[in-house]
């Protein structure tokens, strides 16, 4: 059984290319979601991992003058330092070249040999390399390939076949049964209607070149690289692996595949024809995002301004980065993301609500408090009090139903309206003129209580998007690593900010950012 289990992947990414906006944004979503699913106690596997077969890379490695491994070598610590620095705490990292994935890809394909979904055949069409496709002639747009418009290759060979077409009833009634198998509706309208125009036998190998899995019964064909990539999903957690079995039944089916739309078609029809083969369940969810558009923005090349990861990450922060394309772009949609649109974000957001909330409250607290949490308060709560605990109070459940939907927007605007409201709390109540006189004692540590509660129950579900600034504020107000808390429901109650808590001041968590820094 997979009930305590939570896994949830990321595409594995193509090494001809170094980690860019596009891939970190896919890996970022599936670590808000995997950190947060860890908050609420669950057993999260959270997998990422690098595509390394397929001619695409062969063609890359002889450009270079290094052979296809040592290709592959010098590009995935380039891969696993972007994701270090973007903070993504995946539990495992495969790469298509390990022996692990070897081994589950060949015992996969002996499966479906011995099973009769395999047979012999010959492929004549048209292939594109860069997105490593198949096409038929019909199908190419003026010659080119009609994803990417760039050419295509004529190939003719004799080819191992998958039996896809026999799957078609299947899948749609597989997709009937399960609604929430594609997400979003508007991708599963479209692979619904993809299915139903019919499908053709898909071909799963090559011999023209020999970076690749062999195939156990005929040695000189390699997989074609997208079904030995869509493998990685079930060798990684030990598929084709006798001594994992118990593993691999706690862990798969995962509850989650995240893609990009581009590649929806191989997730959602490909990939569970595959599983149905093989007697394997299905993952619970697909859900395919849309693309991040920089055109007609100020970012480009030519203005030396083009947004790498690491730049940006330079420029605002991790969490900052982090923060914008959870919050700014709808998860599902297409999104226009600009230097000015984060700036904006960054210095609204961040640096005005949510960082000047905690310097000031920090600040008021070594003032006036002696920088210690003062006792909880004990009488009648004003209007005032109760909106800001009632706003506290509702935020688990908002937060949690829009992860549900993974509307990370959703879920950090119900974590902004507290932060908001914490900060309108401190504006009415003003505790610097509570402080004036000894009369105003009792009510000045109230707001004080009150506020800074407010604060370490934000950063909670600041969280999954923002670590290390949750990490940070939590020990300002001494309390203990956020990382550990397992039960996120349980945490985010009321009242349990420890009187007597130190709290520091520290620097400034988003200092202001100027458009001409
Ligand atoms: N190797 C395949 C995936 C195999 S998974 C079994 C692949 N790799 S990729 O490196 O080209 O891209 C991976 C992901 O990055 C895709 O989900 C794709 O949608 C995403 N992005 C690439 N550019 C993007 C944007 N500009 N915006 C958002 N995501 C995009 O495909």
């Amino acid at each position: 059984m997979t009930t305590d289990s939570f896994y949830v992947t990321t595409p594995i990414y193509y090494v001809n290319s170094v980690p860019h906006l596009g891939t970190a944004y896919t890996t970022i979503a599936a670590d808000a979601l995997a950190r947060y699913r860890r908050m609420r106690g669950e057993d999260v596997f959270f997998l990422t991992g690098l595509d390394e077969h397929g001619q695409k890379v062969a063609q890359a490695a002889e450009e270079a003058g290094v052979s296809p491994q040592n290709w592959c070598d010098g590009i995935a610590p380039r891969f696993l330092e972007a994701w270090d620095m973007l903070g993504i705490s995946n539990d495992d990292f495969i790469r298509t070249t390990e022996e692990r994935h070897k081994r589950g890809v060949q015992a996969f394909w002996q499966k479906l040999h011995d099973d009769g979904f395999l047979y012999q055949g010959h492929y004549e069409g048209w292939y594109c390399v860069p997105d490593e496709t198949y096409w038929t002639e019909d199908q190419l747009e003026d010659g080119k390939c009609p994803t990417c418009g760039r050419d295509t290759e004529f190939i003719r060979e004799d080819n191992w076949f998958f039996k896809l077409s026999e799957f078609g009833d299947r899948l749609l009634a597989y997709y009937d049964e399960n609604p929430g198998f594609v997400q979003p509706e508007t991708r599963r309208n479209e692979v619904v209607s993809f299915v139903e125009s019919g499908l053709r036998d898909l071909s799963i190998s090559r011999t023209n070149f020999s970076w690749g899995v062999p195939l156990p019964f005929a040695e000189n064909h390699v997989t074609y690289v997208w079904i030995d990539a869509l493998l990685n999903y079930i060798t990684a957690v030990g598929y084709g692996d006798p001594d994992m079995a118990a593993e691999f039944d706690r862990r798969w089916p995962a509850q989650y595949h995240f893609v990009g739309k581009d590649i929806i078609r191989f997730h959602c029809v490909i990939w569970p024809a595959m599983l149905m083969a093989a007697g394997l369940p299905l993952p619970v969810t697909v859900f395919a995002h849309g693309f991040l558009l920089t055109k007609g923005e100020k970012m480009s090349k030519s203005k030396g301004n083009v947004m790498s990861p690491a730049e940006l990450v330079e420029r605002f922060g991790v969490d900052a980065y982090r923060y914008y394309f959870l919050r700014d772009v709808r998860f599902g949609e297409d999104g226009s993301v600009s230097l000015e649109s984060m700036v904006q974000r960054y210095n609204g957001d961040l640096a005005n609500d949510w960082g000047n909330l905690c310097s000031r409250l920090f600040n008021m607290t070594e003032k006036y408090a002696d920088a210690v949490v003062p006792a909880p308060p004990g009488g009648v709560a004003t209007d005032a009090d109760e909106t800001l605990r009632a706003i506290a109070g509702f935020l688990p459940e908002k937060y949690a139903d829009a992860m549900e939907r993974l509307d990370y927007g959703a879920a950090l605007e119900a974590a902004w309206d507290l932060i908001k409201e914490a900060n309108r709390y401190i504006e009415q109540e003003a505790p610097w003129n509570l402080a004036k006189d000894e009369s105003g004692r009792d009510r000045l540590e109230a707001v004080l209580y009150n506020a800074l509660e407010a604060v370490r129950i934000a950063a909670l579900f600041c969280a999954p998007a923002m670590p290390n600034t949750s990490a940070e504020v939590w020990k300002r107000l001494g309390l203990e690593d956020i990382q550990s808390v397992t039960d996120v429901a349980e945490s985010a109650e009321w009242g349990r900010l420890p009187q007597g808590s130190r709290v520091t001041k520290g620097e400034s968590l988003f200092p202001r950012i100027y458009e001409d820094q």
